[in-house]
């Protein structure tokens, strides 16, 4: 073997150590995990997972609800290749809380213009909270490419 060949792999061999540590180091020193803290749907296949979601609170009732005074709760499932429900309408000062999932692949969670950005993994719950100060029409488009129709996945966040 060239001794180049020899310093290369040499290399590469720290370059994956030096990421194993920062992987471990982010994991258990810093505590950065998946935007999906909020907890887990167990299912099996992708196929069933839609029919346990239609079972499993808040999920079975996707929707807008007011959980406090001018606090707010937006429970949205993504799937190929919308978001339910399509429509979400809040007052304008609105706290709200998102939470979503996905019902098959992975979707993205975006609200242009907001600090929303989420990843929707299926069997995984995503939360984050916004307030929307301003009056408008907002819109939640999927972000990460989810197949031929992905361009399509959007919703609409009306803020009166
Ligand atoms: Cu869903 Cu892209």
């Amino acid at each position: 073997m060239e001794s180049f060949e020899k310093a290369f792999l040499g290399a590469s061999g720290v370059v994956l150590a030096v990421f194993l540590c920062a992987l471990a180091y982010s994991t258990a020193g810093m505590s950065i995990h998946l935007p999906s803290s909020a907890g887990q749907i167990y299912c099996t296949s992708a196929q069933r997972l839609r029919k346990v979601l239609r079972k499993t609170p808040p999920f079975d009732n996707p929707g807008v609800r007011e959980v406090a005074p001018g606090k707010y709760e937006a429970v949205v499932i993504g799937q190929t290749w919308a978001f339910t429900p399509d429509e979400i309408d809040l007052p304008a000062g609105a706290d709200v809380t998102f939470i979503a999932t996905s019902a098959d692949v992975v979707h993205g969670f975006l609200i242009p213009g907001t600090s929303v950005n989420m990843m929707l993994i299926p069997g995984e719950i995503s939360k984050f909270n916004y307030r929307f100060r301003k009056p408008g029409e907002y819109i939640l488009i999927c972000h990460e490419y989810c197949g031929v129709l992905h361009h399509t996945m959007y919703s609409k966040v009306i803020v009166k």
